[in-house]
């Protein structure tokens, strides 16, 4: 599923460019391929003078192809010299060979996104409350994030964003669902992936937010101490006061 994207490799081999007075005569290579099988790959050569093409190679074709006047006449001496042998080739040498260090690099490694599940301001004001599922750093692109309420996908509410491009080869989205919460519900958010054996589905925990959580946390931390340091303090006072009675000679 993810190899029906179209990688287009564009290596443009700028074989001779005179630029100075204006004329630009350049000789581009593309590989276009779209699955690790290489069954589709197809190796293309154009030779163009200043913008325009004069003879093309296609690997599908297999053979020069002339475009115009000089093109046409170059392409029927090409086909019949060993110029097309070489152009034969390339398909296996040049094409293939650096598609498959492509996949092997790059695009068929898997990384697992990492998943985030938080609450956040509902926008539409239909609803009470907004989460928010998002996932990161995960690579390739194609990714399913889905909402569960109860067991059961849920669709409506739900907005999200593209598989957005970090730069870095990695992607990220973000999905949003405004609900409004029922008691005793179990609402998760779901993330398949092409990296992951079963998909990662984070639970959404409605008790309290997280910040809640830790004032309580921090405000319980204070009155344990609070009670430990009293209860030093009150046998502190109690041995003194008996160890005082012991030390006051009687009569
Ligand atoms: C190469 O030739 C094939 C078969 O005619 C064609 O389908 C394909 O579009 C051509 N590719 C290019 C880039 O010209």
């Amino acid at each position: 599923m993810s190899w029906s994207t179209i990688f287009f490799i564009c290596m443009a081999l700028m074989l001779s460019t005179q630029t100075a007075d204006g004329y630009k005569n350049s000789r581009l290579t593309h590989c276009v391929f779209s699955s690790n099988y290489l069954h589709d790959a197809e190796y293309i050569d154009s030779y163009v003078f200043n913008k325009v093409e004069n003879i093309r190679f296609n690997s599908t074709v297999g053979h020069f192809v002339g475009y115009t006047e000089i093109g046409i006449k170059n392409a029927e001496a090409w086909n019949k010299g060993p110029e097309l042998a070489q152009e034969k080739t390339r398909l296996e040498g040049y094409c293939k060979h650096n598609a498959a260090i492509f996949y092997s690099n790059i695009l068929d490694k898997h990384v697992k996104p990492s998943v985030r599940l938080s609450s956040g301001s509902p926008s539409s004001g239909r609803h009470h409350a907004m989460l928010v599922c998002r996932a990161y750093d995960y690579y390739p692109k194609q990714i399913k994030v889905t909402w569960m309420r109860d067991g059961q996908e849920v669709t409506s509410d739900v907005t999200s964003t593209e598989e957005l491009v970090d730069g870095d080869w990695y992607y990220q989205i973000h999905s949003q669902l405004e609900y409004t919460p029922k008691s005793g519900e179990k609402i998760s958010c779901m993330v398949e992936h092409a990296s992951l054996d079963k998909p990662i589905e984070e639970h959404w925990d409605p008790s309290l937010p997280e910040s809640e959580k830790s004032k309580i946390a921090i405000g319980a931390s204070g009155l344990v101490l609070g009670l430990v340091l009293t209860l030093a303090g009150l046998i502190y006072y109690q041995r003194k006061k008996s160890n005082g009675r012991t030390l006051v000679p009687s009569g």
